[in-house]
């Protein structure tokens, strides 16, 4: 199935929310990495990697949010509160802004440094800079705002991860397994039960 219906994800949702939470988590394990590292050959690759990964993100998080309006969103599983609900809309609108806002502002970072390191996304296209302005203040704000949004989101998206587990192990619910591409089981059939058919027949 590829398309979502009104109790499933279908392949595609499933397969952009996997390969997005991914890159995604990857990318601040590589960011916090990269701009710690005193070997600078090194640093200058894993900023190349950093960028082409970040622009993957912003192209798949496109997409993704294409896909997303033209399909139907599954509803919420029966027996979560109104509280939970709301929490869960709050952190995937935080997180899908994220996957913009992010990629938007490191492309700034790179825009405005006065170095103008040019941006080959997987060596492969030459990415422009954005029209800002070039200075090392304008790089100290958008680097600052780049490095805040990155870590809050890295913040949420724990509280996320962590609510998916709590669905799964704690409240043994479909949540967790209909991301992971389970279908919701075929109700039982009254007269499919065996049970039922013995008392049945013992009554008869
Ligand atoms: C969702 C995608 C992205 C995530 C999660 C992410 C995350 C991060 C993180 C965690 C850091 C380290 C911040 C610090 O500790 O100072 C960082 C640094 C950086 N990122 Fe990203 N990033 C993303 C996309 C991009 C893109 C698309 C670009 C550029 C085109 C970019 C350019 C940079 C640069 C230049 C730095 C170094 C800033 C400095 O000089 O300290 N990032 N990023
Ligand atoms: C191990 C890591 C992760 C797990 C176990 C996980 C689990 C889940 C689950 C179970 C759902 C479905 C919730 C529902 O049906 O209401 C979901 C949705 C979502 N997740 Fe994750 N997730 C993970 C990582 C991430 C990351 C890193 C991001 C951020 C980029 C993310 C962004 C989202 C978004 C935006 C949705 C909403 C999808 C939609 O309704 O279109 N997830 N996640």
């Amino acid at each position: 199935m590829l398309r979502n219906d009104a109790e499933s994800y279908g392949v595609v949702t499933i397969l952009f929310h996997w390969i997005i939470a991914v890159i995604f988590l990857g990318q601040i394990l590589l960011g916090y990495l990269m701009v710690r590292t005193g070997n600078y050959a090194l640093q200058f690759s894993l900023f190349q990697w950093h960028k082409s990964l970040g622009f993957l993100i912003l192209l798949l998080s496109g997409l993704r949010l294409l896909w997303r309006m033209v399909n139907p969103r599954p509803r919420m599983p029966d027996g979560i509160s109104r509280i939970e609900r709301a929490a869960a809309h709050a952190a995937h609108g935080f997180l899908y802004l994220a996957l913009f806002v992010i990629p938007l502002t490191g492309w700034a970072v790179a825009s405005s440094s006065p170095l103008q390191i040019p941006t080959y996304a997987f060596n492969l296209v030459v990415i422009p800079p954005l029209p800002l302005a070039i200075s090392d203040q304008a790089e100290a704000f958008w680097t600052m705002s780049h490095a805040w949004l990155a870590y809050l989101s890295a913040i949420v998206a724990t509280a996320h991860i962590l609510a998916a587990l709590h669905h799964h192990f704690w409240k043994r619910d479909a949540v967790l397994l209909r991301m992971l591409g389970a279908r919701r089981p075929a109700p039982v059939r009254p007269h499919a039960d065996p049970l039922r058919i013995a008392n049945k027949d013992t009554r008869s």
